[in-house]
């Protein structure tokens, strides 16, 4: 008995795992993640399929663990990568409380469509060599560290935060001038891109009628210049 969660990435179909897209032809059930995973991966399947969206944890391991009993291979289907923000663990305990094995599929993060869709690094030498990955507060986490994590000055990916984006940007303690874009459905044929700075952002993004599925990504490296050479392509 297994269930494997298989990262689904960011939209694009052809932006699955080899691996994923065996197991989704594979599977008997496919129980996916709401509409941030493109229906194309999944409507044509053989697989039963069932959207996680309103259902309790209870509900999904109920449905999970019926389909094993009846010897089905399950899949669980999670938008990018499943290690992001993706309440896998939840998900495996009571799994493995009941004997299941479980697997992982990575997938392509939002995050890196994200830095596809700009056509630049997440880390680029002279501008930041780190990234912070964070949400704001909301629903489901009742405290963040946007202010604090900010004042590093490093590249800041923000997930679950295009919705406030005024209270969001304003948290983050940077200068005003400071690069920021916020990408809509990354690698969907209807993506879009709204570049400005912390002061701009937001009106920008209102006016684009931005409210949901988009990564805002802050600092230099949105602007793709102001880099220095990396070791690895010097003329020797
Ligand atoms: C529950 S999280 C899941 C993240 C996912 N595990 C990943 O690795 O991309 C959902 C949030 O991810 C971001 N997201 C997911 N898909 C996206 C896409 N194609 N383009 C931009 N942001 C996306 C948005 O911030 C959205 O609110």
């Amino acid at each position: 008995m297994k269930v494997y969660f298989v990262g689904a990435g960011p939209g694009d179909r052809e932006l699955i795992t080899v691996k994923g897209a065996r197991l989704l032809e594979e599977a008997d059930l496919v129980v996916y993640a709401g509409s941030l995973v493109n229906p194309e991966l999944w409507q044509e399947l053989r697989a039963e399929k069932v959207d996680s969206n309103h259902l309790s944890l209870e509900e999904t391991t109920r449905i999970m663990m019926e389909a094993l009993a009846q010897g089905k291979k399950v899949v669980r289907l999670h938008s990018g990568d499943p290690a992001l923000y993706g309440a896998i663990l939840e998900q495996m305990k009571p799994l493995e409380e009941q004997g299941v094995e479980v697997e992982v599929v990575p997938g392509v993060s939002s995050l890196f469509a994200t830095a596809a869709a700009l056509k630049t690094q997440l880390t680029l030498k002279g501008v930041s060599e780190s990234l912070i990955v964070t949400r704001p507060a909301g629903t489901t986490l009742e405290e963040d560290e946007r202010t604090s994590l900010a004042r590093h000055g490093t590249t800041m990916a923000v997930f679950l935060g295009v919705d406030r984006i005024r209270e969001v940007v304003q948290a983050l303690d940077r200068p005003s001038d400071t690069p920021v874009a916020v990408v809509y459905h990354a690698s969907w044929p209807d993506q879009k891109i709204v570049t400005g700075t912390l002061e701009d952002i937001s009106s920008r993004v209102e006016e684009a009628g931005i409210t949901r599925s988009a990564l805002i990504l802050v600092g230099g490296v949105v602007r793709r210049s102001g880099f220095r050479r990396s070791h690895l392509y010097r003329s020797r």
